[in-house]
């Protein structure tokens, strides 16, 4: 009785087939897999199921496999291993678990990795080729500095890439922040807005901080990531935007905001007047890597992570970011964060 209670509560799928490959038992976790019905394998598995079993009838250590089911428009991957229930039985015991997040990961993680080693690539390619160049003409003083001045960009390219994914890996790992202080939002802005002023005055771009006061919204959080964050909103609406156009900051305070369940929240805006983004690519912009024209980002020195650096910072913060955007008339990027993350 207690055996059976176990197989039937248990987190994982358990069938048990004969050497027939028929249902001898089958808990509701297997049939909430979609692989057992009435009684009987359901037919579009059952071939994987029995083949499986079959080899751990022939085998005395367990059969491993698995079996790609659709569960109301789901794909999950379910990992299956069979044994053989004792050595003169002819019966065998599947196991069965939801082994779809794992695969997820794993296709995440692997991507993520043959996207960091193609990024890197590209500027050590350039480097080795404009030392070449530079070494050919090494009494030619032009070409020096032209080229040298080409390797010290690349290499400070790749600098930059580097500590980003610092970061971004430092986010990651972090489910929350460990250490909340009081910020005061108009800080904040200032000090990313300094960060981004020179490159702004080169491109002829005005910033402007709106309400930057010293009684300004405060909330909880880690001062030099949304620093970080509101930085690089600041430095794609430069980018992005034309010379003699004008980028915007301001934060606003919400006593109830609808996108975080209605908590209190600061809402950072960073308003642009750019080239926009289409609507197609407005969930892909805070994908690692992602950048709508490579080669215009490329000539900007951009290597796509600082949205997704952005998109972390919020979710540390329990909080999100938005962006409203329409091409040739710029983009609003919002992040939106509750004003105690600890109180979600
Ligand atoms: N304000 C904006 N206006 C128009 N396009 C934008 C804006 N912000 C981001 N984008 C688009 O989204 C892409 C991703 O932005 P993200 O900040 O992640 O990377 P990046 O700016 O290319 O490089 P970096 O890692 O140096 O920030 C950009 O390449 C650009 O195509
Ligand atoms: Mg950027």
């Amino acid at each position: 009785m207690i055996n059976a209670d176990i197989i039937h509560h248990a987190p994982f799928g358990v069938i048990v087939l004969d050497a027939a490959g028929g249902v001898v038992l089958a808990n509701p976790q297997a049939e909430a897999f979609g692989l057992v019905r009435d009684g009987g394998l359901v037919p579009r598995y059952a071939d994987d199921l029995q083949a499986l079993a079959q080899c751990a009838l022939e085998d005395t250590h367990p059969a491993h496999g698995s079996v790609r089911v659709r569960r109301g428009g789901q794909k999950l991957a379910i990992a299956a291993r069979a044994q053989r229930l004792a050595a003169d039985d002819e019966q065998v015991v599947l196991y069965l678990s939801d082994a779809s997040d794992a695969k997820r990961m794993e296709s995440a993680r692997r991507d993520f990795v043959a996207n960091v080693s193609h990024e890197l690539k590209t500027p050590v390619g350039a480097l080795a080729l404009l030392s070449e160049a530079l070494l050919e003409a090494p009494e030619d003083t032009d070409s020096v500095t032209y080229f040298g001045q080409k390797i010290h960009t690349e290499a400070l390219r790749m600098g930059n890439m580097i500590t980003e994914l610092i970061s971004l890996s430092k986010l990651q790992g972090a489910a929350s922040l460990p250490q909340l202080a009081e910020v005061h939002v108009p800080g904040v802005i200032a000090e990313a807005i300094a960060r981004n002023q020179i490159a702004a005055d080169t491109a002829g771009i005005r910033l402007v901080g709106q309400g930057l006061v010293a009684g300004g919204p405060v909330l909880q959080g880690d001062r030099q990531l949304l620093i970080t964050a509101v930085a690089n909103l600041i430095s794609n609406a430069v980018n992005y935007s034309p010379g003699g156009s004008s980028v915007t900051v301001r934060a606003t305070e919400h006593a109830s905001d609808p996108d975080l369940a209605g908590v209190p929240s600061v809402r950072i805006d960073v308003v642009d007047h750019g080239i926009g983004i289409a609507p197609k690519h407005h969930a892909r912009v805070f994908e690692r890597f992602f950048r709508v024209d490579k080669a215009r980002s490329r000539s900007t020195g951009g290597t796509g992570l600082g949205l997704a650096i952005v998109k972390h910072v919020a979710a540390n913060h329990a909080g999100r970011v938005a962006v409203s955007s329409a091409v040739g008339e710029g983009s609003t990027f919002t992040l939106i964060l509750p004003r105690e993350p600890q109180n979600e």
